[in-house]
């Protein structure tokens, strides 16, 4: 499936995107997520999506090292049935480090029970917040009535976030997509159920399931979700620059964002974005350079060499994607083994 981001990344030195950051900051604000026994604070509204495969540990991690950053990074979307069932494999994505804090664990399922007790086990280890996935669009998971299939279940939407809600008192997000079938809105309607279930924000793609990630994300119909909630919405899909961001902010009046794909090969947007306007942020070349070999440090430490290379393949990709040069060697990032090796090809295709 391509899921690469859509949408013109503008360089911070363009004058438009220069105009659309000083415009952004007045939009930057903490957020209160209530839960039924705890609140928290989040620090800023511009908040790293849930993207299976990519948002590991690693790369939360690299997007959290710097002084403008994300206010919340959600960790891989995991199964409810797969920690109850088998435990370690699942509760492993949720591993953290208390430089990424604050992490929300995502989970998915559509049996309350189960997600009720996953999320209590999450709690016992010291998460602070809770999401809950219904977007998610692949057919193996909405086969089972769960991600996006929740969408046309708004009773259940609601079954679950209050069973999740009291059974780990903390507060509890939840992702939607606008709606399944395209032409057929439902976000709204789910959202309201999420609402009156005890969600403290619900996060919109305003995309339909079927669309996976074909089109653009709508923001009339993230707009109609802000109109209907009283919690704080987030609008998400297709931010990839201080324009698109200003735009989903402008369209929808959401209270926070969320960046999925604009990230990829590029943790450092968070910083363009949040660093004030008077004096923008670019990053230099050697910038660049010592990211990526932040990046390849923690995924070695964390998973391994040979773990940690094999999955740092795809980010290498990603992160020179258009460098002069990089065509040149893709064959070898794809084949590279080892920690020096990466190393050193970053080092050819930056020199
Ligand atoms: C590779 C990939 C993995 C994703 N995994 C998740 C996930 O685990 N949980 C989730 O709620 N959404 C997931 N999404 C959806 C994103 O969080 C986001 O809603 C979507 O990509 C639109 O936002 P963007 O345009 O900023 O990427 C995934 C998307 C992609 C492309």
């Amino acid at each position: 499936m391509n899921f690469e981001r859509n949408g013109e990344i503008k360089n911070n030195t363009s004058s438009q995107n220069l105009e659309a950051l000083g415009k952004l900051q007045k939009h930057f604000h903490p957020i209160t997520l209530q839960g039924k026994e705890t609140q928290f604070e989040v620090q800023n509204n511009v908040w790293l999506a849930p993207l299976a495969g990519v948002t590991d540990l690693p790369f939360r991690l690299v997007c959290k090292n710097s002084p403008y950053s994300p206010g919340l990074v959600f960790s891989e979307m995991i199964s409810a049935k797969g920690v109850h069932y088998k435990g370690n494999n699942s509760l492993a994505l949720a591993d953290s480090d208390d430089k990424e804090a604050p992490l929300s664990v995502q989970i998915f399922g559509s049996e309350p029970d189960i997600m009720a007790e996953c999320a209590a086990i999450f709690r016992d280890r010291g998460v602070s917040l809770i999401d809950i996935n219904m977007g998610c669009p692949m057919q193996k998971v909405t086969s089972n009535g769960e991600g996006s299939a929740l969408l046309k279940n708004p009773l259940l939407i609601e079954k679950i976030v209050q069973s999740v809600s009291n059974a780990c008192g903390l507060p509890v997000t939840v992702k939607i997509r606008r709606g399944y079938e395209i032409g057929n809105e439902l976000c709204v309607e789910a959202a309201l159920a999420a609402e009156s279930g005890g969600a403290a924000a619900v996060a919109v793609h305003g995309r339909f399931r079927d669309e996976y990630y074909s089109g653009k994300s709508n923001t009339d119909a993230i707009k109609k979700v802000v109109n209907a909630l009283k919690i704080p919405v987030i609008g998400n899909g297709d931010i990839v620059c201080a324009e698109s961001a200003l735009n989903m902010f402008e369209a929808t009046g959401c209270s926070g964002i969320m960046i999925g794909r604009g990230a990829l090969g590029k943790p450092w947007l968070f910083r363009e974005l949040l660093t004030p306007a008077e004096n923008p942020y670019t990053p230099s070349k050697e910038d660049i350079i010592s990211t990526i070999n932040a990046h390849t440090e923690y995924a070695v430490r964390l998973k391994g060499e040979s773990h940690g290379i094999t999955e740092m393949r795809k980010h290498l990709a990603w992160y020179t994607k258009g460098v002069k040069g990089a065509a040149a060697v893709r064959d070898r990032i794809f084949k590279a083994r080892t920690f020096d090796e990466a190393c050193s090809l970053i080092n050819e295709i930056f020199k």
